[in-house]
């Protein structure tokens, strides 16, 4: 069996709704310092792109976490593999995620986020499949509602591969 990508949102697409998006953080966050924290891996092309498009001053960081699931679907228990190397205290964060699928590992996430005191905490993902919403997580700044379906690119990777793409694929199977 071999995959091929068919485009969804092509790359200049992309860049343009992250200029956007930069530009209403800039603008929400005015006289403040946006203290981004990238959720690895997936996150990582997306929030480096959307912190060069924001005015204020960034601050950023990265965790790393695991979510314990059968495979196909995550079961909200999250184990963080690399923890923050900063403290949130009194931080106007802002989490970057790839995307928002279940919902189930970023509601655990912002939980254990929320308990360190941030002076504020907002969410942005790059993309949002809401049909597959199973837990309720309030998103503040979203790239594109997709349906559900598989994507791949722009950090989201199958089975590791695809995450240099510079654009949003969705994966079909050909015999
Ligand atoms: P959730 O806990 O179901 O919201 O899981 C979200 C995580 O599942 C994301 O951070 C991705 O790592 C992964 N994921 C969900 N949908 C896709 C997809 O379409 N392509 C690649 N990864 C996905
Ligand atoms: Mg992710």
């Amino acid at each position: 069996m071999t995959e091929k990508i068919k485009v969804m949102i092509p790359e200049e697409d992309v860049a343009k709704r992250i200029e956007e998006i930069g530009k209403r953080i800039s603008e929400d966050y005015a006289g403040k310092q946006v203290h981004m924290i990238c959720v690895l891996k997936g996150g990582v092309f997306f929030m480096c792109e959307l912190a060069k498009r924001i005015t204020v001053p960034v601050s950023m960081d990265f965790m790393s976490v695991s979510s314990y699931g059968d495979g196909t679907s995550s079961s909200g228990v999250v184990k963080i593999a690399k923890d923050l190397d900063e403290s949130l205290e009194g931080k106007d964060v802002l989490v970057v995620e790839d995307i928002i699928d279940s919902g189930r590992t970023l509601f655990y996430l912002l939980e254990i986020l929320k308990k360190r005191h941030p002076k504020s905490m907002r969410l942005c993902t790059l993309l949002d499949k809401p049909d597959r919403r199973v837990r309720d997580v309030s998103v503040d700044y979203v790239g594109f509602e997709i349906p559900d379906e598989f994507v791949v690119g722009y950090g989201l990777d199958y089975a590791q591969k695809y995450r240099n793409l510079p654009y949003i694929g969705v994966v079909e199977f050909e015999e």
